[in-house]
């Protein structure tokens, strides 16, 4: 059963989402040539801290970071480690908070200075993209008008969709019911409802949508090595528009 949000859910379900989004953008702007991911890391723990949130990742069946930092290649899940990031790098930054029981997830891509121009291209497309599959997050709309407005808009600029990772409801756990896949059909699929909230999150290859799990069992990369962008909104099902709870 898909639980829909009460007032009590959103106004913290809003606050923590504040907060990451605020965060998230803190991090994205101190990515630069020469950091180390667990520098990262470590600023994204200490922000949330202070905000009185809780790292919702941190503990997640054994996650051990705050911050799932994926860089070129790795697709999702990199754990912040001692590498250091270096001019040319695609770097994806995913974190969670947790505020009194209620969560949110969001996640953004970033180029490290000079980057070629598809790369560039394929930055601007998995952002068009989640804005695409927000669009369709309506009353009366299907699950599969938000899978197949994301899959269009990566398709037709020549990139391909990560298959074997989905977005997700999203609430009082960090994982709900309800899975997004990033590919679908319109016009199927649960219908939409208000007060759902879901955390809709496109992964985009520049290659082949194939994908592998590293050694460390977490890092999930490219099989053709190709880089690979990641961006994820947590977002309320409203009357109206829909409301991204992680905003900036
Ligand atoms: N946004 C990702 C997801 O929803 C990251 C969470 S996985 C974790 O799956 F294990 F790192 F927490
Ligand atoms: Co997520």
């Amino acid at each position: 059963m898909i639980r829909l949000k009460t007032a009590q859910d959103i106004v913290l379900m809003r606050e923590a989402g504040r907060i990451l989004a605020r965060v998230l953008q803190e991090l994205s702007a101190s990515v630069r040539a020469g950091l180390r991911t667990k520098d990262l890391d470590d600023q994204a723990e200490t922000a949330l801290a202070r905000a009185g949130a809780r790292p919702a990742f941190k503990g997640y069946r054994g996650y051990p970071s705050a911050l799932c930092v994926s860089i070129n290649e790795e697709v999702v899940h990199g754990i912040p480690s001692n590498r250091r990031i270096r001019e040319g790098d695609i770097v994806s930054l995913d974190l969670g908070a947790e505020l009194e029981g209620c969560f949110a997830d969001a996640a953004t891509s970033v180029a490290v200075g000079r980057v070629i121009p598809r790369a560039r291209q394929l930055l601007e497309v998995g952002k068009s993209a989640l804005a695409a599959g927000i669009a369709k997050a309506q009353v009366g709309l299907h699950l599969g008008d938000i899978s197949a407005a994301i899959q269009q808009e990566i398709e037709r600029n020549g990139f391909s969709v990560v298959r074997d990772f989905v977005g997700h409801g999203i609430g009082r756990q960090l994982h709900e019911e309800l899975q997004i896949p990033n590919f679908g059909e319109s016009g199927t699929g649960v219908l939409l409802q208000e007060g759902m909230t879901l955390a809709i999150e496109p992964m985009a290859n520049m290659g082949s949508f194939q994908v592998a799990i590293k050694n460390d069992g977490w890092t999930v990369v490219t099989q053709d090595k190709c880089p690979s962008v990641h961006f994820e909104h947590t977002i309320l099902i409203t009357g109206h528009s829909p409301e991204i709870l992680t905003e900036w």
